[in-house]
């Protein structure tokens, strides 16, 4: 574990300073073929977030998502067809947004250089272009994913719940190779987001067999939360005060028992995770800091090379 995060240090280091690389991934991997296949993709997401900043946690969100099931292989978009239902179509696919950016990305690449640029590599370059457009940490990531041929319904169990505790996400995480404090600073990816009511009101009433209400709930936010819900499942509330700012708001909020989920107001209740939502709270650098490179760890997990991935035309579908 200790060496594996030494590892990625240096490697962090060495690929932001250097053409080195790693798994076949570069930071100049589409220098010969297509040059401005990051400017391109850079240069959409900034368009799309202008006219829609909300769209920059669902862009987050999404790179997420792929990393998470199968590896970063653009898994996340592929359409069901009529012999396999995909990721998309599970609950846990919640509410993802930002599908259209992706797919306009995609169009101009096919057309300045047909077949060279991953779906996989188009959603990774997506969130950290929509990381720095809302005020978060502007960081480089290394590029080569090849896009996955397989995306099930049934692997997307393995995304965390809302309701999992701090213990459990620790365990969660580190299957991924994530440290505690690691999986609180992607946790901090929420700022600039919102959730469902469906994905909180288990907290508003029946909560466990001691207490009707989530005890870790501000009074007053609780009050917050009920008249979100008053409004039926659908309707949502921001994750802090500023919305559609990537800032430390996230880690104050949660410090004022205002988290909005159970699986973020944990992080402050359990002792193996209050010290790191403090500290993020007090020092915003040093959540950017951590924060960058977790999501530069993320963007490689599971990452599919050579022959064990493809290259898509459309994004959702595989060739
Ligand atoms: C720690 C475990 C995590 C859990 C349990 C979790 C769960 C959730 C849930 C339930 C929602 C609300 C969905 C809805 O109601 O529509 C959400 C939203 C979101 N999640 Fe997470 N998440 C976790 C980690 C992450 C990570 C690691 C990232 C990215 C690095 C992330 C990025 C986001 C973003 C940006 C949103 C807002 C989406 C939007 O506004 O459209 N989450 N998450
Ligand atoms: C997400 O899954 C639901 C079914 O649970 C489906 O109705 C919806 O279309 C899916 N969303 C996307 C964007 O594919
Ligand atoms: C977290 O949940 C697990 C499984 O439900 C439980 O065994 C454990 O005691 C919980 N941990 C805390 C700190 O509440
Ligand atoms: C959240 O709710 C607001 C206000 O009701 C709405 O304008 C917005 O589209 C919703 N956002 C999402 C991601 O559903």
């Amino acid at each position: 574990m200790a060496t594996w995060n030494l590892f990625l240090t240096i490697m962090a280091v060495s690929m932001t300073t250097s053409g080195w690389s790693v798994y076949g991934l570069s930071m100049q991997y589409y220098s010969m073929a297509c040059p401005f296949a990051e400017q391109i993709v850079r240069d959409t997401v900034n368009r799309a977030l202008r006219s829609d900043p909300t769209l920059a946690a669902g862009l987050i969100r999404m790179h997420f998502h792929d990393c998470f099931i199968q590896g970063c292989d653009a898994s996340v978009l592929i359409d069901s067809t009529k012999d396999n239902v995909a990721e998309k179509d599970s609950p846990a696919n919640l509410s993802l947004r930002g599908y259209e950016v992706i797919d306009d990305a995609k169009d101009q690449l096919e057309s300045q250089c047909p077949g060279v640029v991953s779906c996989a590599d188009i959603v990774a370059i997506a969130a950290t272009t929509a990381v720095s457009f809302a005020g978060g940490p502007y960081y480089d990531i290394p590029k080569g994913r090849k896009d996955g041929r397989i995306s099930k319904i049934q692997d997307t169990i393995n995304l965390p719940s809302p309701t999992l505790n701090s213990s459990e996400l620790i365990k969660m995480f580190d299957q991924h190779g994530f440290t505690a404090q690691e999986m609180v600073a992607l946790s901090g990816a929420h700022t600039p987001g919102v959730a469902r009511c469906s994905s909180f009101k288990h907290r508003l009433s029946n909560f466990d067999s001691t207490h009707d209400v989530d005890p870790a709930i501000d009074t007053q936010f609780l009050k917050t939360l009920s008249k979100t819900c008053s409004g039926g499942d659908n309707k949502n509330k921001t994750f802090d005060t500023t919305r559609n700012d990537f800032d430390n708001d996230y880690f104050n909020q949660l410090q004022m028992k205002a988290g909005v989920l159970f699986s973020d107001q944990t992080l402050l209740a359990s002792p193996r995770t209050r010290k790191i939502v403090n500290g993020y709270a007090f020092n915003q650098a040093m959540f950017f800091m951590d924060f960058q490179r977790a999501m530069f760890k993320m963007g490689l997990l599971d990452v599919k090379e050579g022959s064990k991935g493809e290259v898509r035309a459309d994004c959702s579908k595989i060739n």
